[in-house]
Parts: structure tokens; C-alpha cells; sequence
């Protein structure tokens, strides 16, 4: 790598999430303010190791701080220390080192979640100069208070339950309604909270039918014919396993969830005399234009990133913690996924207004 060179690389890496562009345009803007070029590598560490890069300038980033997605593209698939070549796993870390020295590259910022990050610590490890900075709307990553896109996700969410509960009373139906989140329930037990739901399910909590039903039935006891429940992709039953949709072979994110929702909505049925429909939000939520919430703070952790590579600050991850943007060593997001503590305040509020977790 070329430790002299003012010319940095920048590559977005997992699924996609608003603000991934303000980020990439706060972090360019201040690094040619400060003179240096910036490479925009092309779909993640694939760009990387295929030499697949654009180039970013004031003009390159014009425009682009509202919009949804990245500009640059981005894999959940390819991972450099782990290339699929004849079938088999193959270390390839070495070619992004004779890469990002044949592009003159003195770093790299890696804007992603747990798998991207794990990656660039490993790299990071092997002595690449890596600002890592935290997306996802699943708000899982360990090390900072909030990743960017989480607010968006849950603004998104919450507008459908919204819309949702008009058509639930009118019908007099049980809607559930299946967001994302794998492991950890932020997304769920935010947008439930706000959009009023009646029963939340997330993964940190297993849950039982039986109490599902009784949540219910009670709320039918009090005179009110509809329930809103709002189920995390990741969420289990007691006991059970978290439904998988699908598994991808050669990822570093091997499972895809998904179809929570439909599951439960069959064993409710049994149990039940309201009509149950069920609502999967998907993709939706993580598409369109990000918050002032997460413009804000994608410039913030923008900003920050540039300022790291400035004052040599490496091996780093920015982060959000309380109102102050820090960072904190790369390793920290890359050890484990950050869960909902069971202690949590949110988890009392929504005790509190009366809402059940189906415990
Ligand atoms: O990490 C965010 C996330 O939205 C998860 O909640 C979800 O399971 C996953 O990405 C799905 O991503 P994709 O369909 O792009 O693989």
C-alpha cells in the first residue's frame, strides 16, 4: 500500500441502506477539500478484487446526499479471504494488498455491518489501513450506539403498521406484520412501539402461541377486534428455530430469513376466530430516501472517517455514542452483534403501555 500517496479507497459492502450515499459524499467533499483523490470501488470487496473502481470527485457526489442505495454498488457475496475458485474456498487477501498498491491507494473506508467490518478487520489485521463505518437498518453492530439506516427502516415501518391499523379495525382482523431483522429485534420493537403494535415479537425474546393467543383474546375481552402484531424475520417460537428461506451457498452471510409471518399466522388460525392476515414488509424498508435522522448522522460518520485517515487513526470503526462521534477499534464491531438487552428501557415501555412480547 502506498503509505505517501493522498489517494484513498471507499467501498460499500452487505445490503444496501439509506444514507450509504451521504456517507460516501461527506467522506469525498472532505478528503478533496484536503486534496486527496478518492477511488470509488465498484459492488463491495468484488470491485476490489476484480479492479473494478470510479472515480470520485465534487461533482461525482453532487446530488446524491437524499438518495437511497449506494452509487457505488455493492455484494453481500464476495469475501477476499474466502474466493470460491474449482469449488473450493481460496485465500485471496493478497491480491486486494497488489491491488490497492498497483491503485496507489494509501487506505481503504469500508462502510457496511458485521460481515463487511469482520472483513476489514481481518484486512486490517494483515496491515491495510481500514476505517470501517457502521451501516444497517438492523442497528446489530456492536460498538456504536446507532448505525445509520436504522431510522430510516423504522420511519418506513412504522408508516405501514400506520396504514395497516385502519384496515385491521375496519376488518375486525388480526394483521401481522413481518419486518426485518435476523438476530436482533431493534427494528421490530422501534417501529412497534411507534406504530402502536400489540405484540412484538423479536429473537431476543422466544415466544409461545398460547400467550400470542391470550394477548389476543384478551384485547377482544376489552372490546378491541383487531390486533396488530409485529414479528421480527428472526423471531422463534419457545424451543423452536428461527425459519429459514433460504441458504446461499459460497456467502459470508450463508441464510436468508423470511416467512415468520405466514408460519404464524397458520398456527394462529387454529386458535382463533378473527380472520388473520399477514403483511411482509421486506425490502421495502431499507429502499427510498433516508431521514434527516440518517443524512445527519451517514454525514457525521462521513466526516469522521476522513478526519481518521487524516490523523492516522487505523484498524478503527466510527461510531455514535451518546451525541459524540468517536471511534472505537474495528475488532469491537467484528466480535459479536449487538442484541436487545433484556433490561432494555424500550422493552419496559412498551411493557408499560401494555404491549406483549407473547411470553
Ligand atoms: O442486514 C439487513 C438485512 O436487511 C436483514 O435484516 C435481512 O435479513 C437481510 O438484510 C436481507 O438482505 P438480502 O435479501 O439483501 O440478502
Amino acid at each position: 500500500m502506498a503509505r505517501d500517496s493522498k489517494r484513498l479507497g471507499i467501498l460499500t459492502g452487505g445490503g444496501d441502506c439509506p444514507g450509504l450515499n451521504a456517507v460516501i459524499r461527506a467522506v469525498t467533499k472532505s478528503a478533496c477539500r484536503a486534496g486527496w483523490e478518492v477511488r470509488g470501488i465498484l459492488d463491495g470487496y468484488a470491485g476490489l478484487l476484480e479492479g473494478r473502481y470510479c472515480t470520485l470527485d465534487n461533482d461525482a457526489v453532487s446530488n446524491i446526499l437524499t438518495l437511497g442505495g449506494t452509487i457505488l454498488g455493492t455484494s453481500n457475496r464476495a469475501d477476499p479471504f474466502a474466493v470460491v475458485v474449482g469449488g473450493k474456498k481460496v485465500d485471496q487477501s493478497d491480491v486486494v494488498m497488489r491491488q490497492m498498491e498497483q491503485w496507489g491507494l494509501h487506505c481503504l473506508v469500508t462502510i457496511g455491518g458485521d460481515g463487511t467490518q469482520f472483513i476489514a478487520n481481518r484486512l486490517s489485521q494483515k496491515g491495510v489501513r481500514v476505517v470501517g463505518v457502521p451501516k444497517t437498518i438492523d442497528n446489530d453492530l456492536e460498538g456504536t450506539d446507532v448505525t445509520f439506516g436504522h431510522d430510516t427502516a423504522v420511519f418506513n415501518a412504522t408508516e405501514a403498521i400506520d396504514k395497516l391499523h385502519t384496515t385491521a379495525q375496519s376488518h375486525h382482523r388480526v394483521m401481522i406484520v413481518e419486518v426485518m431483522g435476523r438476530y436482533a429485534g431493534w427494528l421490530a420493537l422501534s417501529c412497534g412501539i411507534a406504530g402502536g403494535g400489540d405484540i412484538i415479537l423479536i429473537p431476543e425474546i422466544p415466544f409461545t402461541i398460547d400467550a400470542v393467543t391470550k394477548a389476543i383474546q384478551e384485547r377482544r375481552s376489552q372490546g378491541k377486534t383487531f390486533s396488530i402484531i409485529v414479528a421480527a424475520e428472526g423471531a422463534k417460537m419457545e424451543g423452536g428455530k428461527m425459519i429459514v428461506r433460504q441458504r446461499v451457498k459460497d456467502s459470508p452471510d450463508p441464510i436468508r430469513l423470511g416467512g415468520i409471518g405466514n408460519w404464524l399466522a397458520d398456527q394462529l388460525r387454529g386458535h382463533l376466530t378473527a380472520e388473520v392476515r399477514v403483511t411482509v414488509l421486506g425490502h421495502v424498508l431499507r429502499g427510498g430516501v433516508p431521514t434527516a435522522f440518517d443524512r445527519i448522522l451517514a454525514s457525521r460518520f462521513g466526516a469522521r472517517a476522513f478526519h481518521c485517515v487524516q490523523s492516522g487513526h487505523f484498524g478503527k470503526l466510527v461510531a455514535l455514542r451518546g451525541k459524540d462521534i468517536v471511534h472505537v477499534p474495528l475488532s469491537k464491531a467484528a466480535s459479536k452483534l449487538k442484541l436487545v438487552p433484556l433490561e432494555h428501557p424500550l422493552l419496559k415501555t412498551a411493557l408499560q403501555v401494555g404491549t406483549s412480547f407473547g411470553k
